[in-house]
């Protein structure tokens, strides 16, 4: 999707933005970062689709050189779809450029993508403490449906989904979004299904994912003994 007047467009990645991208994901992430070979894996799923956001050539700031031909890598969020469930495998936004809209940009692309594949919930997990994350996502139509204790190193982690994607993707254009159905409300589809184990699935799959193979949802509070980002290759930290 394109970026109209906005200083930077939106393009799938590919291999030669994993310099840039490792660059940001330094920088944003800390300890928590994944590594190159972690991005590779992710980036080789069939199952996953990444994208970049990149300043346009007439624009300044950007933290590497795009693959395009066009200015510099500012941001990349990925997807793991595995109809009728999805995951925010991860979305990040170099700090010069926040507030101007990319972050919203690169989730419509993912969003948009998981309605193409009718994937109908996406789910995510976001760091207790990253309330600007957490705004972003309740804009698209994200609710909070459980907690993950010690999932980060230093935080817990607020497992989030979004059951009106096609909603999400009407209304928002970065604005307001209609209410998904709250987990436990008659309109949950998770209604009525045990409670996630602690362990999170290991191997390079995503929140979805755990609940798909472990038929069951509707997580509330649960612990992570492996020890959240470090667990396995491929985990989402979105
Ligand atoms: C969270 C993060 C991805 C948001 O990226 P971003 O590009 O700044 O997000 P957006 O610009 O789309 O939206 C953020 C804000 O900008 C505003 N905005 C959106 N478009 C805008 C525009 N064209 N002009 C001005 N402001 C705009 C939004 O309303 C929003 O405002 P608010 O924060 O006051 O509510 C970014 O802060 C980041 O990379 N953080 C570190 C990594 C991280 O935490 N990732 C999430 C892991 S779960």
């Amino acid at each position: 999707m394109a970026g109209v007047n906005r200083g930077f467009h939106v393009r799938p990645m590919t291999e030669y933005d994993i310099g840039p991208i490792m660059a940001l994901e330094n920088d944003l992430f800390g300890a928590d970062a994944w590594s190159e070979s972690m991005l590779r894996s992710e980036f080789a799923e069939p199952t996953r689709h990444y994208v970049v956001a990149c300043r346009d050539d007439t624009a300044e700031g950007g933290a590497g050189t795009g693959s395009d031909g066009g200015g510099p890598v500012l941001g990349y969020a990925g997807l793991r779809s595995v109809p009728p469930e999805g995951d925010v495998q991860t979305i990040a936004v170099d700090r010069a450029w926040w507030g101007r809209g990319i972050a919203t940009a690169l989730l419509t692309e993912l969003l948009t993508r998981a309605y193409s594949q009718e994937v109908t919930d996406v789910f995510l997990e976001v760091r207790s403490d990253n309330r600007r994350a957490q705004e972003l996502y309740r804009r698209f139509g994200f609710v909070d449906i459980g907690v993950r204790r010690n999932y980060y190193r230093d935080a817990d982690a607020i497992v989030m989904r979004c059951s009106q994607v096609a909603s999400a993707l009407v209304q928002t254009g970065g604005g307001e979004v209609g209410e998904a159905p709250e987990a436990g409300s008659p309109d949950d589809p998770l209604e009525g299904t045990e409670p996630l184990p602690g362990a999170r699935a290991s191997g390079p799959v995503g929140f979805g994912a755990a609940f798909a193979d472990s038929h069951d949802g509707g997580m509330t509070d649960t612990t992570d003994p492996a020890g959240g980002r470090d667990a396995a290759p491929g985990e989402e930290k979105a």
